[in-house]
C-alpha cells in the first residue's frame, strides 16, 4: 500500500502567521445562511433501517481509529484497533433502549476494538483503568502512538462529572500489546489534566452554565513542529452578553433581521499549544491561545475539532447540531469545515461557502452524528436514529435507535469545497501507516 505524506508546501515562501500573531476567524451568520440541507455533494447516504450491530450488548458512539501524531491512522503488529465511547445496556432486549440511549452520557466510558480487516471490530473492554477516572464519565478524544516509542500510546480525553459539574480535558497513557489473538493495553491507571476553561480565552462555568469545554485532538503542526491541541469552547463572556456586530454577521440579506436568539451561540473551535515536553510524555503544561474560529450567533457548539493537512491547505472539522443552531438559522447535525491557505493559523473560510461538508438527510434528520475525517478523506460516524420507511422519526414505535458505527463515507477535498465520493462497509477504517506488521509474536508463558 502506499504510505500517505502529509504535504504541507509554503509555496509562495510568504510568511505565514504563528501562534504569537494570529487573528480569530469568524463563521458568520451570513456564511450559515448558504447551509443547504439535501445538497447531494454534502449530504450523508440514507442508513438502512436494517442496519447490522456491532455488539448488541453496548451502546458506541463517539469513536476513532489509534493515530500518530501527525494524524495518519496506523495498525500495530498487524491489528486496526480503534476507540469508543461506550455504555453497557442494562436491558439486552432493547425494551429500554430509547432511555438508555438517551441518558448514556452520565455512564460513559472508553472502550476499545480491535480487527484484522479493519471491517470485522472484536470489542476488547474498558481501555482506562478505573483508577484513572478522577471524575465519573470519560468523554471524547483521541488514541495517539507515542512518536518514537515502540508502543506507548497516549489516550487524550475529557474527564466529566455533572455535580459539581465540571469538564477537565485529560490524558492517560500505557501501552499497547498485541499476539496473534488480539491486543490489549496496560498502564492506563492514571490521569493528568491538561487545561481547563479559563474564563478568558473560553467562557467557563460561571459566564455561561451551558458551556462546552472538550475533546481534545493534539497534533504536530508541520509548519512549525510544535504540538497543539485542539478542542471544543465557548466563546469567553457572560452567556447572552454578546453584541453581534458586522464582523459576526457578515453581508446580510435586504430586510434580513438577526433573530435576538442568536446572541445565546457563541461556540468557538479552541487551541492550546504544549510548552512540556513532549518527547518526556509530559502533557501537564500548555498556553491557552485565542479561538481558530468563534460562530457567535450561528452555533453554541462545534464538538470535536480536528484537522487534516492536504495539498498545501489546513482543513478544520468540527461537529453540529440542527438543535445547537441560534436564532432563526437552520442546518443539518453533521461535520462541517474550514479551510485556511495559510496554514495553521492562517484565515479559515468555511467549506463549500457555508461551512457544511456533510450533513444528515432530511428525512433522518438524527441518522449519523460524531463524524471524523481522517487524512485521507474517509469519513466515520455513529447510527443515532433511523425512522423505518416513511415513518416519523420522533414517534418512538418507528424507528430504530443505533448505538452503532454507520458506514464509513470517502471525501474528495478540492481546495474549499469538498464532495462525497464513495460509500464503503459499516465502520470500516482506512490505515495510512503500518507499525512492527511483519513481527512475529512471542510465545506467551
Ligand atoms: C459528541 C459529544 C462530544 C462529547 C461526547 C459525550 O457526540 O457530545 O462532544 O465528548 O459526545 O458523549
Amino acid at each position: 500500500m502506499k504510505e500517505l505524506k502529509i504535504t504541507y508546501t509554503d509555496t509562495d515562501n510568504k510568511k505565514l502567521p504563528t501562534y504569537k500573531d494570529y487573528n480569530t476567524s469568524v463563521w458568520t451568520i451570513a456564511d450559515a445562511l448558504k447551509v443547504k440541507t439535501d445538497d447531494l455533494t454534502t449530504s450523508m447516504p440514507l442508513i438502512s433501517y436494517d442496519f447490522p450491530t456491532m455488539d448488541e450488548s453496548i451502546m458506541v458512539w463517539d469513536s476513532g481509529a489509534l493515530r500518530n501524531i501527525h494524524g495518519l491512522t496506523v495498525t500495530f503488529k498487524g491489528w486496526y484497533v480503534m476507540w469508543s465511547l461506550v455504555a453497557n445496556k442494562v436491558d439486552l432486549t432493547n425494551k429500554n433502549i430509547y432511555t438508555e440511549w438517551h441518558n448514556r452520557n452520565n455512564v460513559a466510558y472508553i472502550g476499545y476494538w480491535y480487527s484484522k480487516d479493519g471491517v470485522e471490530w472484536k470489542f476488547g473492554g474498558r481501555l482506562l483503568n478505573k483508577s484513572a477516572d478522577l471524575r465519573p464519565w470519560e468523554w471524547s478524544g483521541g488514541l495517539v502512538m507515542r512518536e518514537g516509542k515502540e508502543n506507548i500510546v497516549d489516550m487524550f480525553y475529557t474527564s466529566v462529572s455533572g455535580e459539581p459539574s465540571e469538564s477537565v480535558v485529560s490524558v492517560s497513557s500505557g501501552k499497547i500489546l498485541a499476539d496473534k489473538d488480539g491486543v490489549w493495553f496496560e498502564g492506563f491507571d492514571k490521569t493528568t489534566e491538561m487545561f481547563q476553561a479559563d474564563g478568558v480565552h473560553y467562557a467557563n462555568i460561571n459566564e455561561d452554565q451551558y458551556f462546552d469545554f472538550r475533546d481534545p485532538h493534539p497534533f504536530i503542526n508541520p509548519n512549525d513542529g510544535q504540538v497543539y491541541c485542539l478542542f471544543e469552547g465557548n466563546v469567553a463572556g457572560m452567556r447572552g452578553s454578546f453584541s453581534l456586530t458586522d464582523k459576526e454577521t457578515g453581508i446580510l440579506p435586504p430586510n434580513y433581521s438577526v433573530d435576538p436568539g442568536a446572541k445565546y451561540g457563541a461556540a468557538a473551535i479552541g487551541i492550546a499549544k504544549l510548552k512540556s515536553s513532549y518527547a518526556d510524555g509530559d502533557f501537564s503544561e500548555w498556553e491557552m491561545l485565542p479561538p481558530l474560529v468563534t460562530a457567535l450567533g450561528v452555533n453554541d457548539q462545534t464538538e470535536r475539532p480536528h484537522i487534516v493537512f492536504k495539498d498545501g491547505y489546513t482543513y478544520l472539522f468540527t461537529i453540529s447540531h440542527h438543535s445547537t443552531y441560534s436564532g432563526n438559522l437552520q442546518g443539518p447535525d453533521g461535520v462541517y469545515g474550514f479551510v485556511s491557505k495559510d496554514g495553521l493559523f492562517g484565515n479559515y473560510k468555511p467549506m463549500n461557502s457555508s461551512g457544511l461538508v456533510l450533513g444528515n438527510h432530511s428525512s433522518q434528520p438524527y441518522g449519523t452524528y460524531s463524524h471524523f475525517v481522517d487524512m485521507e478523506g474517509y469519513v466515520q460516524s455513529f447510527i443515532d436514529t433511523i425512522p423505518a420507511s416513511g415513518q416519523d422519526y420522533q414517534n418512538p414505535s418507528e424507528y430504530r435507535i443505533g448505538g452503532t458505527l454507520a458506514p464509513t463515507v470517502k471525501i474528495e477535498l478540492k481546495e474549499d469545497r469538498s464532495f462525497i465520493s464513495e460509500v464503503l462497509n459499516y465502520a470500516q477504517i482506512f490505515a495510512q501507516k503500518k507499525y512492527l506488521d511483519n513481527y512475529t509474536y512471542d510465545i506467551r508463558s
